[in-house]
């Protein structure tokens, strides 16, 4: 089973999601997307061309000229891999303004779409809601933001990383506002999914229900 299943897992940062989504992914044997990754490799290339975000012709001509891919490991921009460079603190503070554009929002919808077309499970905060309406399954993945800063605490330290666990959960807080608040598609549960609250479930539980109910859509 599973080869044209659609899954898509949203919520805010720092839930787990990716984890969760490749987890998923791999026990149904589906390809992953990581759509946040889009939106960081995107803030990465404006950051270095020093593009502000805001609606403008330069950053209309720059998402125009941009090489997207994504790879087996990660993503690339024009031919360079920006796996690494894309999860650094200063593209978290950034991401979300970039992401609230319409047009960025709009020139990735086409990559996006083109990755679900065998089956997919896709993670960030609109897949269930603008990106794939059509789903079999959506997920809303949460946890308390107390919970999730600690993750990406533990996240950064096993990455042999400095990390300031207040200063994360300042963040994370703030980029969950942002990205709520939005006016183009804001994070907010699709109609119809199922919410899954994993402040007390480590990521193989949250995977493990989700197959499980992916399994028993027959
Ligand atoms: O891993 P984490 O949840 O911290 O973030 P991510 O999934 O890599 O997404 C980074 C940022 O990209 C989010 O804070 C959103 O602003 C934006 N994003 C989005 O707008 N829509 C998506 N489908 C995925 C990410």
């Amino acid at each position: 089973m599973g080869k044209e299943l659609v899954i898509t897992i949203d919520g805010p940062a720092g839930a787990g999601k990716s984890t969760v989504a490749k987890k998923v992914a791999a026990e149904l044997g589906v390809p992953y997307l990581d759509s946040g990754a889009i939106y960081r490799a995107i803030t990465w290339y404006m950051l270095r061309a020093g593009i502000p975000a805001e609606e403008s012709g330069v950053l209309e001509a720059a998402l125009g000229s941009l090489l997207l891919e994504i790879t087996k490991n990660g993503i690339s921009v024009n031919g360079r891999d920006v796996s690494k460079e894309i999860r650094m603190p200063e593209i978290d503070k950034n991401v979300s303004p970039y992401s609230a554009l319409k047009i960025v929002r709009n020139s990735i919808l086409g990559i996006q779409r083109a990755q679900g077309k065998n089956g997919v499970v896709a993670d960030g905060r609109d897949m269930g809601t603008v990106v794939y309406p059509d789903a079999d399954l959506k997920i809303f993945l949460t946890a308390d933001a107390e919970e999730r800063a600690k993750r990406r605490y533990e996240e950064r330290i096993a990455k042999g990383e400095t990390a300031d666990y207040g200063q994360i959960l300042e963040q994370v807080r703030a980029r969950d506002e942002y990205d709520m608040n939005r006016e183009t598609a804001p994070l907010r549960p699709a109609e119809n999914c199922v919410i899954i609250d994993s402040t007390q479930m480590n990521a193989d539980e949250a995977a493990s229900a989700i197959t499980q109910l992916a399994r028993s859509l027959g």
